[in-house]
């Protein structure tokens, strides 16, 4: 990982090196916190933040699902954000908020803590490589909706993500892809799927999923370019018999997927309703697309 000079943390920018936590800090022990990733791309008009407040929006939705008790306002927070990046001088990367039970307490009653709040920024560039991903359907089902708040970011909830990408790295893929409790498709360790079938763009409903703002973004995206896109359940046969499959994600952007279970997909190497999208999705995040420069925060 990229050193940068600063990090943010309750107000206050720290040096890299001195933003350090104690042992004894809660959400370290018990996961309890709420996170987000976000990213932003050096446009022409300087580093733009891909869906600033959408993020900061659902960092909150998040913390709240954990009765957090925010100390910053949405405004704070996106404004700490872009002055962490000036003040870092970075043109593109990866940007990770966090709300987190800090040092002293213990115990698994939170009544009365309040969290504290970090924000770093880094350089990050392709998250699941340049190649297609091998896709291996995972041992461990999706965090299940009435065990949690299953559609807030959550520490937590990463458990679940980690040991799915553990089981398919172990079995020699690149990615897992989780089902949820009633075996329908879900989702991977972090990023939404896709998949397309005679130009028709399909992905899982809302309900055991993280409903991400690419995902949100692609829907947009694709509907604007005369695709017809559906929300439904997805058996795992059912895509495994589709033409084309990608994931989404923040980190992800648009991933082709080539196989699912060594099961080659039709179009394996990213065909071409899945590289259109790609394509245009980095356009807009590059800031070229200027219909859709609501989505971006430029840094100025
Ligand atoms: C479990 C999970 N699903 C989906 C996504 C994609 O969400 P987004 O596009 O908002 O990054 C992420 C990444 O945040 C994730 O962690």
């Amino acid at each position: 990982m990229q050193k940068v000079p600063y990090i943010w943390k309750n107000g206050k920018f720290l040096n890299w090196d001195d933003a350090k936590t104690h042992l004894i800090t809660h959400t370290l022990h018990y996961s309890a916190g709420a996170f987000e990733g976000i990213r932003f791309y050096d446009t022409k008009k300087g580093p733009a933040i891909f869906r600033l407040k959408e993020h900061t929006k659902r960092l909150f939705y998040s913390a709240k699902a954990l009765d957090m008790k925010m100390q910053y306002s949405q405004k704070e927070i996106n404004e700490a954000i872009i002055k962490l990046i000036k003040k870092n001088k970075i043109k593109k990367g990866y940007i990770r908020p966090l709300v987190y039970y800090g040092e002293g307490r213990m115990g698994l009653s939170t009544k009365g803590f309040l969290p504290d709040t970090m924000i770093a920024a880094w350089g990050w560039g392709s998250y699941l490589g340049e190649h297609a991903v091998r896709v291996k359907i995972s041992k461990y089902m999706r965090i299940h909706p009435a065990s949690t708040v299953s559609d807030a970011k959550l520490c937590g909830h990463y458990t679940n993500s980690i040991l799915a990408s553990i089981d398919a790295y172990k079995n020699g893929y690149d990615e897992a892809l989780l089902l949820d409790y009633k075996g329908h498709v879900a989702e991977g360790p972090g990023e939404n799927i896709f998949m397309v079938k005679q130009k028709t763009i399909y992905t899982p409903s809302v309900g055991t999923i993280l409903p991400g703002i690419t995902r949100d973004a692609i829907m947009t995206l694709a509907r604007d370019l005369g695709y017809k896109v559906v929300e439904k359940n997805i058996k795992p046969e059912e895509l495994k018999r589709a033409d084309e499959a990608f994931f989404t994600g923040t980190a992800a952007e648009v991933s082709p997927i080539s196989s699912i279970d060594g099961k080659k997909l039709k179009l394996a190497e990213g065909g071409p309703v899945t590289m259109h999208l790609k394509e245009e999705f980095l356009k807009i995040v590059n800031g070229e697309n200027k219909k859709y420069s609501k989505w971006l925060t430029v840094v100025q």
